[in-house]
């Protein structure tokens, strides 16, 4: 089992953080199928070496996006493809950065202290298989590292 200790990684910048968190959800999900346990560590695992505001997965069930696991506040449960930037994603099948939610057209408000997001999609054979969803309470908190990094995490569940 992965031991993550603070002391590890609080003195890292955002890329070498990006680098360890990577290199430990690999170990995590190495020799384990189960989709709903390695949501569960990844979102775990981010959260303790980033402390997002919120982080977890919607999982497309018939073309909508259901909560999955996340860490962070109370979140909506379900959300429809092409409905704030989790369906965008979805639906677009890119990731999307977004550096101010309130100028963000259909953004849902799940938590008002939500100031900035990023939302990773998993498309394996055209399909939308869920997304990755990242908020921070301060503005413009995500760049192209974050949106590099995240998706090569998300990769991990191809
Ligand atoms: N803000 C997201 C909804 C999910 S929550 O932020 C956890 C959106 O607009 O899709």
């Amino acid at each position: 089992m992965t031991d993550i200790k603070t002391e590890y990684f609080e003195h890292l910048n955002k890329e070498d953080k990006y680098k360890l968190a990577y290199r430990n959800i690999y170990n995590l999900l190495d020799g384990e199928t189960d989709l709903i346990a390695n949501m569960a560590n990844t979102v775990a695992l981010l959260k303790e070496m980033f402390n997002f505001f919120w982080v977890g997965f919607y999982v497309n069930k018939n073309d909508e996006l259901v909560l999955g696991p996340f860490q962070g506040p109370i979140a909506c449960t379900r959300i429809a493809f092409n409905k704030g930037v989790c369906g965008t994603a979805a639906s677009t099948q890119n990731t999307i950065v977004v550096t101010n939610v309130n100028q963000f057209p259909g953004h849902i408000a799940c938590n008002e202290k939500s100031k900035s997001e990023i939302v990773v999609p998993l498309v394996k054979e055209n399909k939308t298989i869920f997304v990755l969803d990242v908020d921070s309470e301060f503005l413009d908190h995500f760049n192209k590292i974050d949106q590099k990094y995240l998706e090569k995490i998300i990769q991990l569940f191809a």
